[in-house]
Order: structure tokens, then sequence, then C-alpha cells
């Protein structure tokens, strides 16, 4: 078997997200403009075979666990049958998916076959009006029938939610998406607003801590400190009650690089080692051209070798990746 894909400071690259597509059928206001997208031309993106050789590859290379993500996976058309290739590559043990939940409902059970067996949606307000403003589309009741189908599905054994804690925002949604995620049986988990919208609009003030999100939940329900997980973006707590877990992902406030395990495949075919990488390694390019895995691998290892530390978010100067998290890959 292959040495495994380490970096420069001893972290080992045992999980892909694989963006499988940038389209997204929502706006959320921290990632993407209302106006027009100029999504990637059909050429620039990978086939469905180009995809499965490049995944092969990293599985060849330790790659244990895929997490799907977009933009938005479930617009890509024949999402499924792909992601049934990708169940039956040697080495891949767990293939998870990162979705908005809009097209969940329908998609749900073709999914759960093909071999999804853990899914997080994204939902930061369970008032429609709100989900509104924050996506700019009214489509919060097919997001709540995607989870409740996605939960429906025997192959499926866990559902959690995302929220992004936007300062000036998530003070008020917060205790009603906790009351959801306890009643529904979901892990609902708060997300630190990062650097990475479009627009290169955000601001440190905009990000409402994991500290201060804790603070109100513990007004309504008393939590206690799970151990972390290593290698996990969250941090989790149980409700003292009995009524589940809920987490905090602190990228911004407690950064959670040192064990970073994650490396993605954008939709285009480029390798990034960090969400806040500015260098992309083009694996596209080279496939087409007709290197062989020998020369792909070569390729692969001397991108994770580079990779950097962490985020810079706290330094000044600091500078946010040219393209947005549709594009980069959730
Ligand atoms: P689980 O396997 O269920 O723990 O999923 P996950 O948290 O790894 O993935 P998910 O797609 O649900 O991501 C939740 C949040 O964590 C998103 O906002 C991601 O952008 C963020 N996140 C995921 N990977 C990284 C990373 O490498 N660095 C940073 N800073 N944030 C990340
Ligand atoms: N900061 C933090 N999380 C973000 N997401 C999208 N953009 C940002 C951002 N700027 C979240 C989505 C989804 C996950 C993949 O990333 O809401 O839950
Ligand atoms: Fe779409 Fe996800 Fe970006 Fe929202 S965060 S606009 S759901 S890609």
């Amino acid at each position: 078997t292959a040495a495994p894909l380490s970096d420069g400071f001893g972290r080992i690259a045992r999980d892909l997200r694989l963006s499988v597509t940038d389209v997204c059928n929502l706006r959320c206001r921290y990632c993407l403009p209302d106006e027009q997208m100029a999504w990637l031309p059909r050429e620039q993106r990978l086939a469905e075979d180009e995809t499965v050789r490049l995944v092969t590859l990293l599985a060849r290379l330790g790659v244990r666990t895929v997490r799907v993500t977009g933009g938005e996976p479930l617009v890509r058309p024949r999402l499924a049958p792909l992601v049934a290739r990708i169940a039956a590559i040697e080495g891949i043990e767990e293939l998870s998916l990162t979705t908005n939940g809009v097209l969940l409902a329908k998609h749900a059970e073709a999914l759960a076959q093909a071999g999804i067996s853990r899914v997080n949606v994204s939902l930061d307000s369970v008032d429609p009006q709100r989900f509104n403003e924050l996506t700019r589309r009214d489509l919060l009741p097919r997001v709540l029938e995607g989870i409740a189908a996605a939960q429906a599905q025997p192959g499926i054994e866990q559902v959690k939610l995302n929220a992004v804690a936007m300062r000036g925002i998530t003070e008020h949604e917060a205790l009603d998406l906790v009351a959801f995620a306890r009643a529904q049986d979901l892990q609902l988990r708060f997300i630190e607003v990062m650097p990475l919208d479009a627009g290169h609009r955000w601001r440190q003030q905009d990000v409402l801590s994991a500290e201060e999100l804790r603070a109100i939940i513990a007004t309504r329900w008393a939590v206690e400190p799970l151990e972390r997980e290593p290698a996990s973006t969250a941090t989790v707590f149980r409700f003292a009650d009995g009524g589940g877990e809920v987490g905090f992902i602190a990228s911004v406030t407690e950064p959670f690089c040192a064990d970073c395990d994650r490396i993605r495949l954008t939709a285009d075919g480029q390798l990034r080692t960090c969400l806040f990488a500015h260098d992309e390694t083009d694996l596209r390019g080279p496939l087409r051209s007709g290197a062989d895995d020998r020369e792909l691998e070569r390729i692969v290892r001397g991108a994770v070798a580079g990779k950097q530390w962490g985020h810079e978010i706290h330094r000044p100067g600091f500078r946010p990746p040219d393209r947005p998290m549709s594009a980069i890959g959730g």
C-alpha cells in the first residue's frame, strides 16, 4: 500500500470534500450575491469518469471518507450514480453529504441507496420570512420536507443541521433553531461565519462566537461538554435533560487547523489543501492530457506536502480566497 498523504506539519489527509458542482439554488447572503451568477462552463467541469478516476487515486493514497458538497450538490444531474461509483471505490469507508436540503425530499432515497450514510443540512432559520431574507429564496418548506425525508431513510444513520452564526441575526434565531432540532432529534451545529463570501464583505464584527451562542442557549437549556473528536470541525455539548446534542464550529475564534485531515477537490478538478488556500493544484489539465497515475500521484503528494498551517483570518493583511465558498466546496 502507498505511504499516507502527509503535509509538512505531520497531518495526514484522510477526508476528501468533493464539490460536485459550483451551482446553487439558494443565494445565502454570506456566500453568493443576488445577481445572475457566472457558473463554471461545462467543459471545465469534471465528467463523472474523471471524478471517479481522481477519487480512486486519492483512496489509494489514503483517503477514507468522502463528503459530497457543492455549490448545492443535488442540482448536479445524475448525482446518485456518481455517488454509487464512489461508494464502490476500494478504501472508501464512509460517504456523507452536505446539502441545503431544497431538493432532498426528491433525492434522499436514491442517495441513501447509492451509499450516503450521513447528511448535513444547512438551515439558518426556522422562520419562513427570515429564511427567505437570508437565502433570498422562499423555500423553507421544501427544506423541512427534505430533512424529514432524509431522516426516514434506513440507510441514513445521522442527519445534522448546520446554522451559520451571524451577529445581529442568529441571536434571534438560535433558541428556535435549537428547539426545532431537539424536537426533531437532530444534532444542530452553529458555524461561525467565515470570510468566504463572494463579495468579500465579511468583517470580524459579523462573527457571533460559539461562546456567545453557548451563553444564549444556556439561558434555556443546561449543556455539558463532550470530548472533542479528533479532526472534527465541531465541539459538541449534550443537553443535561437528555434532549440530544448541540455543536459549535468555531472556525474563527477557536480554529481547528492543527489536526485538519481534509483536502478538497473542486468541481473543475482543482485540488485545494485548505479552505483558505490561495493556490489550487490543477489535476484536470494533467488528467486530460493523459497523465498516468504515477504522474498524478506525484502532483497530489506535492500539493499536500505544501499545505499551509491554517487560516490566517486574524493576521493583518489577511486576504480571503478569490473564489467563494460555493466554488471551493463548503
Ligand atoms: P461532520 O463529518 O458531520 O462533522 O461534517 P463537517 O462538519 O466536517 O462538514 P460540514 O459540511 O457539515 O461543514 C460544516 C462547517 O464546517 C462548514 O461551514 C464548513 O465550511 C466548515 N468546515 C469544513 N471543513 C473545514 C475546514 O477545513 N476549515 C474550516 N475552517 N472550516 C471547515
Ligand atoms: N462561513 C461559514 N460557513 C459557511 N457556509 C457557507 N458559507 C459560509 C461562510 N462564509 C456553510 C454552509 C454549509 C456549510 C457547507 O458551509 O451554510 O452549512
Ligand atoms: Fe448555496 Fe451553500 Fe452558498 Fe448557501 S452557502 S448560497 S446553500 S452554496
